[in-house]
Formats: structure tokens, C-alpha cells, sequence
């Protein structure tokens, strides 16, 4: 039995039929309740690669037959010591060696561009909690990776929201926040605050409990933050932020966003939040999330789930999110691989 990967870009129509059949029958399987998305949403993933870094995708042919899926980004502008990887095996065709082969395909890859490092997320059961199996974190410690920060998946959903409590959160977070007010946008922030978005993107990596992963600050400047706002709209990606302004400097100080994509109304990701130092303690984090949670609702009412992640570790960050209606759903490793 021979098992080939070969690269493909976004031209070759027939290598994205086949890499999609592959990504959405693993999915059915090991995330069903997660979106897909369908096909032309997968083409725009493809066709339109996140600013600052070079994306790789490769298919695992099993005697001619799609099997598996490879897509590694590696980042050009910093933590250029590292890729990550996302390695998909058809569920039809697991057990047989194309996790392996992919796997070995990466790495080829990743020396080539002097990378020193791999990472990879896989999901799993929370602990204790009834499992879904977990092949990702069997393959991923057999390959020699290291588990190298524990995260959750949380999960909101608005038809259980109780609109009272949220108001008297709201109401209790407002009166801690004076002197501070909230800028609600949905797509490309404003020219005067891209550089105080610049800066609070870079410290999310720093600020965020990261295990042990080997990891920089991003350099994120206004150029950065505009680019990536064009590539989201090429995506057909509808993002939607709050930003919580200091009066007295007039500089947005804490933001966050959500996020849905094109074929999928009943589904968003709460993405970052996240508070400057200088102005923690304010309860700004809880005021620009529930308020952005009401705006995302108002703009989509057909959202039934809102699923975020957080380190196990980021405490704060999840007692926000708890308090919000957002409830554990599965644990997530995020693995290293040394190469
Ligand atoms: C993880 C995944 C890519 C593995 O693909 P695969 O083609 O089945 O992997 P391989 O056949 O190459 O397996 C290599 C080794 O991993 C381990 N392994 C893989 N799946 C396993 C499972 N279900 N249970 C226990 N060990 C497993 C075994 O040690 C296996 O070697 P062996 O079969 O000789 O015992 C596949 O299950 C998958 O797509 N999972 C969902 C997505 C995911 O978690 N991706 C990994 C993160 S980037």
C-alpha cells in the first residue's frame, strides 16, 4: 500500500475537492458539533493565507486514494523558529500509517525552512467527564511531542442566556469602569484607534498563561492589523469587536472580538480579549464582552453557539467567561515537537 503527499494550492480544484471531503468527514467525526463550513468557505481559507505568514497544504494519497490532509503555517515575521501544524487523516483510512507519513512530509518541510520547532492542538475529553476517543493525543505522544499547555473549550449558547443576570453584570461593571467608554465596530476599526489595537494584538501572546510553549510576542503594527482585516473580509469572515476607550488619554485601552464565518449563521468563536495592564481592574474585560455579546446578537440572530477557548490556568479569563453562560465542553493539549 503506497502512501504519497503531494502540495496543492488554491488553483487546483480537484486537490481542494478532495482535501475537503477528507477535512469535514474527520470533523463529523471527532468535533460534530463544530461547523464545517462548506466548500467555497474551505476555498477562501485556502485562497487567501493569513498576512505574515507562508501557508503549506498537502494531500496524503493512499494507493491514489485521498486520506489524509496537512496544513502548516509558518511564520515569517516572528517566532520564525517554529510551524504549526494541522494533520487530518479520513477517518475511513486512520490506523494505516498516513497520520505518520504527513507527519514526516511536515517536518521535511519545516527543517527546509529552518524551523525548530512543531506545534499541533488536539481535542479530548474533559477530565473525569465522559470521552469522546482521543487518537490525536495517541498520535501526537507516540510521535514524541510534549504536552505543553492544557487548554478548555467553553461554549455559550444565547437561547439559554439569562438576559437579567447579564444586565445586572453589565450595570455592576459599568459602575467600576468610570472614566472609561465602549466603541462597538463590525469589520475595520477606526483609523484612530489601529495603533492601540496594534499593540494590544502583540501582548496577547505574552499576556496569555502559554504552558510551556516556546513562544514570542507577535510584532504587530498598524500595517499588520489592516492587512489581516483585509484578509478576513476576502474570507467572507463577519467579525464583530467592542473596545473600551480611556477618556482621559483617549487611547482604547481593552477589546475584544467574535467571530462567524460565511456558511455558518448558527456558529461564532469568541476570540481575543484582552485588557492593557495599566488599565486592569476596572472589570473592563466583562464590560467589553457582554456588550459585545449583544452586539454580535443583535447583527445575528440565527447564532446558537459561541465556543472559546482558555489555558486551564487563565482563571481570570474563565470566571469571566462562567459568569457569561459559557460552560466546559472538552480539553484541548497543545503539543510541541522538538525537530
Ligand atoms: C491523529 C490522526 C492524524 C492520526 O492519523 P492516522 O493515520 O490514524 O495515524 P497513524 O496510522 O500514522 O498512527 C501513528 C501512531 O499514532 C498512534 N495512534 C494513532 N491513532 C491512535 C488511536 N486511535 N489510538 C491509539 N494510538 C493511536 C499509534 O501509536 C500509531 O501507531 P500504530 O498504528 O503503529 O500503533 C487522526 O486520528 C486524525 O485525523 N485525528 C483528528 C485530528 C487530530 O487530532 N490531528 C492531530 C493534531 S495536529
Amino acid at each position: 500500500m503506497a502512501i504519497t503527499v503531494t502540495p496543492y494550492d488554491s488553483t487546483d480544484e480537484a486537490a481542494l475537492d478532495d482535501a475537503y471531503r477528507v477535512v469535514a468527514a474527520a470533523q463529523a467525526v471527532d468535533l460534530p458539533d463544530l461547523p464545517v463550513g462548506d466548500r467555497d468557505e474551505f476555498e477562501l481559507l485556502v485562497a487567501h493565507p493569513p498576512y505574515g505568514s507562508v501557508i503549506h497544504q498537502a494531500l496524503a494519497r493512499r494507493d491514489g486514494v485521498a486520506a489524509g490532509h496537512l496544513r502548516m503555517r509558518l511564520p515569517q515575521l516572528d517566532n520564525t523558529a517554529m510551524a504549526t501544524v494541522e494533520l487530518t487523516v479520513d477517518p475511513a483510512q486512520r490506523r494505516r500509517g498516513v497520520g505518520r507519513a504527513l507527519l514526516a512530509y511536515a517536518r521535511k518541510v519545516a527543517v527546509e525552512q529552518g524551523r525548530k520547532r512543531l506545534f499541533g492542538e488536539t481535542p479530548g475529553p474533559l477530565p473525569g467527564g465522559p470521552g469522546r476517543p482521543a487518537p490525536g493525543a495517541a498520535f501526537a505522544a507516540d510521535a514524541g511531542a510534549q504536552a505543553a499547555l492544557a487548554e478548555v473549550r467553553r461554549r455559550l449558547e444565547p437561547s439559554r442566556l439569562d438576559q437579567a443576570s447579564l444586565t445586572a453584570l453589565l450595570d455592576a461593571a459599568r459602575e467600576r469602569a468610570a472614566g472609561y467608554r465602549t466603541v462597538a465596530w463590525q469589520g475595520a476599526v477606526a483609523e484612530e484607534y489601529v495603533a492601540d489595537i496594534a499593540r494590544l494584538e502583540g501582548r496577547l501572546l505574552i499576556d496569555a498563561p502559554m504552558g510551556d510553549l516556546v513562544i514570542e510576542a507577535e510584532q504587530v503594527d498598524a500595517v499588520r492589523i489592516r492587512e489581516s482585516e483585509r484578509v478576513q473580509r476576502l474570507r467572507g469572515r463577519r467579525r464583530y469587536h467592542v473596545g473600551a476607550v480611556h477618556e482621559a488619554t483617549g487611547r482604547m485601552v481593552a477589546w475584544t472580538v467574535i467571530d462567524r464565518g460565511p456558511s455558518t449563521p448558527w456558529h461564532a468563536w469568541q476570540e481575543i480579549t484582552i485588557v492593557d495592564p495599566a488599565h486592569r481592574g476596572h472589570r473592563l474585560g466583562l464590560l467589553v464582552k457582554v456588550e459585545n455579546l449583544r452586539h454580535a446578537l443583535a447583527h445575528e440572530p440565527e447564532l446558537r453557539a459561541i465556543d472559546t477557548w482558555n489555558a486551564a490556568a487563565n482563571e481570570h479569563m474563565i470566571s469571566i467567561n462562567e459568569q457569561l453562560g459559557f460552560c466546559p465542553v472538552d480539553a484541548w493539549t497543545d503539543w510541541q515537537l522538538a525537530i
